[in-house]
């Protein structure tokens, strides 16, 4: 029946509010790698639905292809079972570097394939690659000898995973069509699927820092990515957690795993937000895995197993497999810093009212921390070190922050920046207390 389709139907279609069936979708993923469905064509159809949308069959049917576009990682042979974490992206959000080791010590095998930082958000494969001689997984082989050996194994998108998906998000970036639900969600599930995942624990993250700025945008995304992936036959729990202000203390490429060791290290003082997502996420993990029958008893054996101390141990082991130096990791920890310091002093008596993610974000893209470009490189040692947050107090003339970078220029701009982000109240006006509220916003289950 391909002979007889025509992509100006299948646009006629969709642009009308009409649902795709599975062969009019093929048509078109095949047609743009293939090229004979021209780019224009493809342009088309994703403006088309970006207005019109996509119903849960045609979501499926998109993920399907787009996953058999590409190889897939090939797991058989290795005991699971299999769960995977995903995050939306936020700023100083290095939860898959405690979380990974952690569930890996119970058994469940960690297949994660991450992304690098774009735009003000952080990417898990430049903190982990911030460690000396650490290396993402290069090939399939490697992935699996890493995740046999600690649990969990670390690698990046591939050219020959979900190629599709780099043909479409490449012209979604030119035609102003990222911001649709239906397709952001065949672009997640596709990669997470190839990579092997049976299960999948998302963070959505919403707020300021974050690509979804409300709780209904999130929510949407979480519903989608849910349903979709119950569709697929995959166990799915999507956590909507807040990302107004930046995780944890530390943002930046080294100091983010270099905090992450001291979390898996029993060092949380301070840290109680970051620990708090990845406990919860964690626990839905061991859900989803068949080690824990509800998310409270997850935690509490997350937390029993943190204090253990040997997902701080499966931690350094995944750094040898990968190619990494843990002593030398270790010994940079607290003295790998770039070396051009400023440091934000408070301006006045008072407590921090609120330290603002997005401009955080930017903040650590100007220190070079992050890109604008997919092309960008990186510094490994630039970032912000936090010694005061959100509710705690301060005293006029005290350090709130110091941070690191490469460049003059740079680091005065992010110090200009973070003077813009960070607010102090006197102590005479209402603060909000450090923790004035669980930053798990909302959970959509579909088990
Ligand atoms: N992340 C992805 O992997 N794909 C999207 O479309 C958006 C965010």
């Amino acid at each position: 029946m391909l002979w007889s389709m025509r992509a100006v139907d299948i646009i006629r279609k969709k642009r009308d509010g009409g649902e795709l069936n599975a062969e009019e979708i093929r048509f078109l993923i095949r047609g743009c790698l293939d090229g004979s469905v021209p780019d224009y064509q493809v342009a088309a159809w994703l403006m088309a639905v970006y207005f019109r949308g996509m119903s849960d069959q045609e979501m499926g049917d998109l993920t399907k292809e787009m996953i058999e576009s590409g190889d897939r990682i090939d797991l058989s042979g290795i005991p699971g079972p299999f769960v995977d974490k995903h995050s939306t992206g936020g700023v100083g959000d290095k939860v898959s570097l405690i979380l990974a080791p952690l569930v890996a010590c119970f058994g469940i095998k960690v297949p994660m394939m991450s992304g690098r930082s774009l735009g003000h958000t952080g990417g898990t494969l430049d903190k982990l690659e911030a460690i000396p001689g650490y290396r993402i997984a290069r090939d399939p082989e490697e992935f699996r000898r890493v995740l046999l050996q600690t649990g969990y194994a670390m690698t990046g998108q591939s050219e020959r995973i979900v190629p599709a998906d780099r043909v479409l998000y490449a012209l979604r970036d030119v035609t102003a069509t990222v911001e649709s639900i239906p397709l952001i969600t065949a672009s997640i599930l596709s990669k997470k699927f190839a990579e092997g995942a049976e299960s999948l624990v998302f963070d959505v993250k919403c707020g300021d820092g974050a690509f979804m700025k409300t709780l209904a945008d999130a929510e949407e995304l979480a519903k989608s990515l849910a349903r979709t992936g119950k569709k697929l036959g995959r166990k799915i729990v999507a956590v909507i957690t807040d990302m107004n202000e930046p995780l944890g203390r530390m943002v930046g490429n080294f100091l983010e795993a270099e905090e992450s060791a001291l979390c898996l290290r029993g060092e949380t003082r301070g840290r109680e937000d970051l620990m708090e997502v990845t406990l919860r996420l964690s626990a839905w993990m061991l859900v989803a895995g068949g080690m824990a029958k509800t998310p409270e008893e997850g935690m509490e054996r997350c937390q029993k197993m943190m204090e253990s101390g040997k997902p701080y141990q499966r931690f350094l082991a995944n750094i040898e497999a990968q190619g990494g130096d843990p002593k030398a990791f270790e010994q940079g920890i607290g003295t790998l810093r770039a070396p051009i310091r400023r440091t934000l002093k408070a301006s006045k008596d008072g407590r921090i009212q609120r330290i603002e993610a997005y401009k955080t974000g930017l903040a650590t893209v100007v220190l070079g921390a992050g890109r604008n470009k997919t092309t960008d490189s990186v510094y490994p040692y630039v970032g912000i070190h936090f010694f005061r947050k959100k509710g705690e107090s301060v005293q006029e003339g005290e350090p709130i922050l110091e941070l690191y970078g490469e460049t003059d220029p740079s680091a005065n701009e992010a110090l200009s920046i973070l003077r813009q982000a960070v607010h102090i109240a006197s102590n005479s006006e209402e603060t909000s207390p450090l923790h004035p509220r669980s930053l798990v916003l909302k959970e959509i289950v579909a088990l």
